[in-house]
């Protein structure tokens, strides 16, 4: 095998392999219940499965347009007009990604250059600060409150600066499952008013949001929307993590920068499962019954998990549900999670590793996108605690 016989000099010398595959890897090692990665232990509907069969079978197996397939940007339009009220010309202001994080890292890249800095809420999706560093931009990291992740504005405040060229928000929030009220958002509406900061939305939880409370996204927010990228993905709303397809919403002028990146980046994803996304979406039930559908199974790992010595409150939003261990045990929540794999037979993840550097936390994320036997079972082994 050949080897490169020169120093790498990394560009990301601080990014190690992820905890996800981490604790993925320990969990079937130890023939554990992985409740630590964030996707769906069911699978998506036959419906949309025989649709993508569909357009395969029709010969719609070459590049889709750069921008995404048109019906779909059509179909996604129409959503978001029926869900928010704000319409989104496809032509212009819409654009087909190969799943979020890929619409997040070209947004990213599309508008930070060196030295601009990017405000990133901890504890934060792993995805965001290595793109923020490969574009030469620095992270400026904001913590929300450590015991219910809410937000102080009025220090959130103090780190808007004059080179401050996005902020980037995530709600329903991974890991804490917060999510964002009506006064958060009028909140960051105002600071942002009248500055050049884009807000850069990740949207990928919005239909995963529980006990009759509405959404809100930036698109609500005239101001916000105006200076707004939003991001969503399939994968979390369609059961379908693994096809990696997901969207991006943005003024005409910030769109045309981020396809510029687009084009080179992937050019375009994959053509059917556009096809069969565009037939799928017009039925609004798809995606409106999925609070209902998330909420059951919040419930049911709320009402097993209450048995156990862990203290927890119920989620808010998406499908990750944290359980406070503080009563249990010292150990770091790393050392602890890494404890419950090998000797309980139970994977999470760590919350300290949502932050950039080293952070005390007696939380651990667990992923209740599973079956309810799985779920019953993982809360039987954690009682034996
Ligand atoms: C907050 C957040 N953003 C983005 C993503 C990535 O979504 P996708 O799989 O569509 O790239 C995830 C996936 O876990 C997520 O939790």
């Amino acid at each position: 095998m050949p080897h490169y016989p020169s120093m790498v000099n990394s560009k990301l010398p601080a990014v190690k392999t992820s905890i996800f595959s981490v604790m993925s890897r320990l969990a079937n090692e130890c023939n554990a219940i992985n409740l630590s990665q964030g996707f769906p232990g069911f699978d998506c509907s036959p419906e949309l499965i025989s649709l993508v069969e569909k357009y395969m079978r029709k010969g719609l197996n070459q590049y889709a347009p750069m921008p995404g397939v048109y019906e779909l940007r059509e179909a996604i339009a129409e959503k978001t007009a029926a869900l928010y009220g704000v319409s989104y010309d496809p032509e212009n202001e819409i654009t087909v990604t190969s799943g979020a994080t890929q619409g997040l890292f070209t947004a990213i890249s599309a508008l930070v250059k060196d030295g601009d800095e990017v405000i990133i809420i901890e504890p934060a999706y792993d995805s965001y600060a290595p793109a923020v560093e490969l574009a030469g931009g620095t992270p400026v990291y904001f913590q929300l409150n450590a015991l219910d992740y809410s937000i102080n504005w009025e220090a959130f405040r103090k780190l808007i600066s004059l080179r401050t060229r996005l902020i980037i928000i995530n709600t329903p929030h991974n890991p804490s499952g917060s999510v964002w009220n009506a006064a958060d958002m009028q909140q960051l509406e105002k600071l942002v008013h009248k500055t050049d900061i884009v807000v850069l939305s990740d949207e990928v939880y919005e239909h995963i949001i529980f006990d009759e409370q509405a959404h809100q996204s930036v698109l609500r927010f005239p101001k916000l929307a105006e200076r707004s990228i939003i991001i969503s993905s399939f994968g979390k709303t369609f059961h379908t993590t693994g096809w990696k397809m997901g969207y991006c919403l943005g003024p005409e002028n910030l769109m045309q920068e981020f396809r510029k990146v687009h084009q080179f980046l992937v050019f375009s994803s994959n053509t059917p499962i556009q096809y069969a996304l565009a037939e799928y979406l017009k039925s609004s039930e798809h995606y409106e019954g999925l609070p209902a559908f998330y909420q059951a199974k919040r419930d049911f790992f709320v009402d097993v998990f209450r048995q156990t010595k862990f203290t927890l409150k119920p989620t808010a939003g998406t499908y990750f549900q944290l359980l406070d261990y503080s009563h249990i045990s010292d150990e770091t929540d790393t050392e602890f999670a890494v404890r419950l794999t090998r000797e309980i037979g139970v994977a999470s993840i760590p919350i300290s590793v949502f932050y950039h550097k080293k952070t005390k936390s007696s939380h651990l994320r667990f992923c209740f996108a599973k079956n309810n036997e799985e779920l019953e079972k993982a809360g039987e082994l954690l009682m034996k605690l």
